[in-house]
């Protein structure tokens, strides 16, 4: 990806004087502006979002809406890639920052992932294993499920999905993150010894043809940077130290953290959780950093932190900046469209399957 400075104008803009811009140039494009935001983004960039929500949330949004000429992404490269492959042939989307990626979606690269269905295969034959994506993929990957009759999941449908998958096929094919697949995985009262690991690094993803024939899930070896620092000594910290606290975190974050917190799930279920408690509860919550700052702010009668205070940030979701935003906006208003995703029709048309059946099964 090609790295796209902002134009100076914007680029010393102060978030105060970008802000204000930002609301000038949103009444002027109206109803031909759909801004969607994801829960990790900023609140200098959140307040502008139409929708808010979690990744399914926000795309059974993207799919919905066929009124808004333009959709402009506050979130990251897979989400607006999905929110492309979801809108209509009029709708134009547009991700404000091309680098806001999620280095997860790019530990699974298709031709590693090809060759590791052929790999497969060669052990299983055809019929016994069905792929299976977290939407935190690339539009290749999801095509690649979409063409082999499987689908797609997110955070907040793993679990309906997963026993979708094993209505289908014997095996499932479980990539890029293998937390959220051990954690599901597990969840149905699958052994661990059948919840295998594939590493793409290593000759036959690293397992024995017994291994991968016993196996129920499969797994890819992938994860995500900023929920693989919750560990199970923070939540014993705060459980010593607060006997009564609630301890709820992402299924991103690995077994042995989701099995000794109290609740795991989606952006949009901590929300929930959190905001119909009572008051005087006490949280930690293991998730990205501007999600539990905005939590904090918007409910004073708790008492609320992070697992690891201070250092959970997604880097790549705060890349999106009112700076950017205001460009966005700016060059929409100029008749310019800058930072459209666009997705190979092909690729979008097999892709569209998977998140089809998705969204189907939610
Ligand atoms: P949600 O679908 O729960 O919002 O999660 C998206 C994500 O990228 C978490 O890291
Ligand atoms: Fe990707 Fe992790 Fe950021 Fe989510 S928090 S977008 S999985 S890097």
């Amino acid at each position: 990806m090609v790295t796209q400075l902002i134009p100076e104008q914007y680029m010393f803009l102060s978030d105060a004087q970008a802000i204000e811009r930002i609301t000038e140039s949103r009444k002027q494009l109206g109803r031909e502006l759909l801004v969607l935001g994801h829960h990790y983004q900023r609140d200098e960039v959140i307040q502008f979002a139409d929708l808010r929500g979690d990744s399914f949330g926000l795309s059974r949004k993207a799919s919905e809406n066929k009124e808004a000429r333009y959709i402009v992404f506050c979130g990251v490269h897979f989400m607006a890639e999905s929110a492309c492959i979801l809108s209509a042939p009029h709708q134009k989307v547009i991700l404000p920052d091309l680098e806001a990626g999620c280095s997860m979606a790019d530990m699974a690269d298709i031709d590693q992932v090809e060759e590791a269905r052929d790999n497969i295969e060669s052990v299983l034959g055809k019929e016994k294993i069905i792929p299976i994506a977290y939407i935190n993929c690339t539009a290749a990957v999801k095509a690649f499920c979409g063409d082999l009759g499987g689908t797609v999941c997110t955070s907040s449908n793993a679990s309906a999905v997963i026993d979708w998958g094993f209505k289908q096929r014997e095996k499932i094919f479980f990539l890029p993150d293998e937390h959220l697949g051990r954690n599901m995985g597990y969840l149905k009262g699958i052994p661990l010894e059948q919840l295998v690991l594939w590493d793409p690094s290593e000759k036959m993803g690293g397992l024995t043809r017994e291994q991968i024939q016993n196996a129920r899930i499969i797994l890819w070896k992938g994860y995500c940077q900023v929920h693989q620092r919750f560990a199970v000594e923070q939540i014993e910290y705060f459980r010593k130290k607060f006997p009564d606290m609630k301890i709820i975190v992402h299924p991103e974050c690995s077994l042995d953290v989701v099995q000794r917190s109290d609740y795991a799930g989606s952006t949009s279920y901590i929300i929930d959780m959190v905001q119909k408690s009572g008051a005087g509860t006490k949280w930690a919550i293991g998730t990205e950093i501007h999600l539990v700052n905005r939590l904090r702010n918007e409910n004073p009668d708790k008492l609320i932190t992070s697992l690891v205070p201070g250092v959970c940030l997604c880097s790549t979701m705060n890349r999106i900046d009112p700076q950017h935003l205001l460009w966005v906006l700016d060059q929409l208003l100029l008749g310019n469209i800058v930072n459209e995703i666009r997705v190979p029709q092909d690729t979008a048309r097999k892709a569209r399957l998977a998140l089809d059946r998705m969204l189907s099964i939610s």
